[in-house]
C-alpha cells in the first residue's frame, strides 16, 4: 500500500454555539468562535487514500482526479460558505473542525474510484490546530 495526500484549500464562516447554553456559558466555552455575527477561518484539507500503484501508470490514483472528488463533493460546497447555514452535510451538527472533518470523511469516502480508500482526511482550521479522521 502507498498512501497519497491532496491538499485543498477553502474559507468559510461559521460559528460555535450550543443553543441550550446561556450566552455568557457559550461565549466562555467557544470564545471567538461564539461570535453573534460570525466570523471566517482559513482552513486546509489534507485527503490522504491508500492504493497500490497501477502496472500502467505507476499511480495510486491520479492526484488531478482526486482533486476533481474533492472538490465536486466538498469545496464546492463549503468555500466561501456559512458552514452553520448553507452546508447541507453539515446542517443540525456543530460546526467544529471535529464534525467537519467527519462530515468530509463521509462526503468522500465511497466516491473514490475502485481500488482506492480514504485513509485519512486531516483538516486545519488555524495554522496551529488541526485535526484528523480516520473513519472511525
Ligand atoms: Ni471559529
Amino acid at each position: 500500500m502507498v498512501y497519497l495526500t491532496r491538499v485543498e484549500h477553502f474559507n468559510a464562516a461559521h460559528k460555535l454555539y450550543n443553543p441550550n447554553w446561556t450566552k455568557e456559558k457559550n461565549e466562555s466555552i467557544f470564545r471567538g468562535c461564539a461570535n453573534e455575527n460570525w466570523h471566517g477561518h482559513n482552513y486546509e484539507l489534507h485527503v490522504t487514500i491508500k492504493g497500490s500503484p497501477s502496472p500502467d501508470t505507476g499511480y495510486a490514483i491520479d492526484a488531478r482526479i482526486l482533486s476533481k472528488i474533492i472538490n465536486e463533493f466538498v469545496i464546492n460546497k463549503i468555500d466561501h460558505k456559512n458552514l452553520n447555514i448553507d452546508v447541507d452535510f453539515m446542517q443540525g451538527k456543530m460546526t467544529s473542525a471535529e464534525n467537519l472533518a467527519i462530515a468530509i470523511w463521509d462526503q468522500l469516502a465511497t466516491r473514490l474510484p475502485d481500488g482506492v480508500q480514504l485513509h485519512c482526511v486531516k483538516l486545519f482550521e488555524t495554522p496551529r490546530i488541526f485535526v484528523e479522521y480516520f473513519g472511525n
